[in-house]
């Protein structure tokens, strides 16, 4: 394997683009403007619009790593990066090569990098949190996230990351985990709630107001990205399940404030407060609550598991079929259920 440090001689460098999409074709734009020489390999044959760009296309993967690259950057859908690296033959490689991913989550790269890649290779988790949209006017204070996982070739590193200082980007180093956590309760939320306005079919109108616009754009900005993005945010971030849970939660929340603002519900509550002595957790957890006023005493017997958490809400929603029966032949939500293990214990008490 040849030293390192042969690589660390000039600034310019020769990068390796793994899934040359959007994504991966937005940053090699910018690469090859600083005079960094690009290659590319794609599930889709690309060479025509590699061609155009004066990046030299790879069919066969074998090629590619054998291309004396300083980087590979891997830029390929969260959802496929896993059989992606796997059908590479990695153990071809010559040198000892830095490893860089882009995907929008962190640790499951970092997981699967660590996995999979010989033990040589260096790794850098990346995420440049901005798009073709949102960096098309220049990459200038625009934040990028990242993470040297294992790093020995200090100064090749510092020259990647340098493409990304150079155009103005506010550079923050932090852990993978911290990058999830943040990510889940920003960049999740924002895809969910631009899909869900898109789902609505929500449109700009001749009276729109500063805020609605502001909609109407999330809804477009995230629509541009792929449903793989979008399913590869939730699938492979620990943290976004619960902020889906908070988002469903925190909407029959407002929607339950809604509906008590008329003075009939208040009377209704208050009238509540003197028979449902766990009151207080029932309206935290019961979504249905109005609904189902009758079995908030059901819910009430079994405070401590109402207690644990959103899940069961789920339970609530569905309390009638779950609780008129054994969970194995009634509930005709199991296999939603089925889908959120804690649901199935929440079930259970149901049963009881
Ligand atoms: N778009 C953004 O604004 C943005 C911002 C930051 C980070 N990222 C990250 O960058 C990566 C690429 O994003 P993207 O916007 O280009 O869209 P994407 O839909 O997430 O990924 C598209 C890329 O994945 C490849 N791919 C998809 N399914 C595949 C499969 N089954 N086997 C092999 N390759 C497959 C595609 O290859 P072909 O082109 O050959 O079909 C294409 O190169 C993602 O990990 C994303 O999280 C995106």
């Amino acid at each position: 394997m040849a030293a390192a440090a042969a690589s660390s001689s000039s600034s310019s460098l020769k990068v390796g683009i793994v899934g040359f999409g959007t994504f991966g074709q937005f940053l090699a734009k910018t690469m090859i403007k600083q005079g960094h020489t690009i290659r590319a390999t794609s599930r889709t044959d690309h060479s025509h619009l590699c061609h155009q760009l004066g990046v030299s296309f790879f069919r066969d993967t074998l090629s590619f790593l054998e291309a004396d690259n300083d980087v590979i950057l891997l830029s390929t859908s969260i959802l496929s990066l896993s059989e992606v690296l796997r059908s590479m033959p990695l153990h071809c490689l010559k040198r000892r090569t830095l490893f860089v991913d882009v995907l929008s989550v962190k640790e499951y790269p970092r997981n699967l990098l660590l996995q999979v890649l010989p033990e040589a290779m260096d790794v850098l988790c990346t995420h440049p949190m901005f798009g073709p949209e949102s960096g098309k006017n220049g990459w200038k204070d625009l934040p990028f996230v990242y993470e040297k996982v294992r790093v020995r070739d200090e100064p090749r590193c510092s020259r990647f990351l340098q493409i990304f200082e150079s155009e103005g980007c506010r550079m923050v180093e932090m852990s993978c985990e911290e990058h999830d956590k943040l990510a889940a309760r920003s960049q999740f939320l924002s895809h969910a709630i631009g899909r869900i306005l898109s789902e609505m079919g929500i449109e700009s109108t001749s009276m729109n107001t500063k805020s609605f616009e502001t909609l109407v754009k999330l809804k477009e900005s995230t629509n541009n990205d792929s449903f793989d993005l979008f399913s590869g945010l939730f699938i492979h971030n620990r943290f976004a399940q619960q902020e889906l849970m908070n988002l469903e939660h925190s909407f029959e929340m407002v929607k339950q404030r809604l509906r008590r603002g008329t003075s009939e519900e208040q009377n209704l509550s208050k009238r509540e407060e003197g028979t449902c002595k766990y009151r207080e957790e029932v309206v935290e957890t019961c979504r249905h609550r109005e609904e189902c006023r009758e079995e908030v005493v059901q819910t009430c017997r079994h405070r401590k598991e109402v207690v644990r958490g959103y899940v069961v809400e789920q339970t609530c929603r569905y309390m009638e079929e779950v609780g008129s029966g054994s969970e194995e032949g009634i509930c005709k939500y199991k296999v939603e259920i089925e889908s959120v293990p804690v649901v199935v214990k929440a079930c259970i008490t149901y049963e009881g």
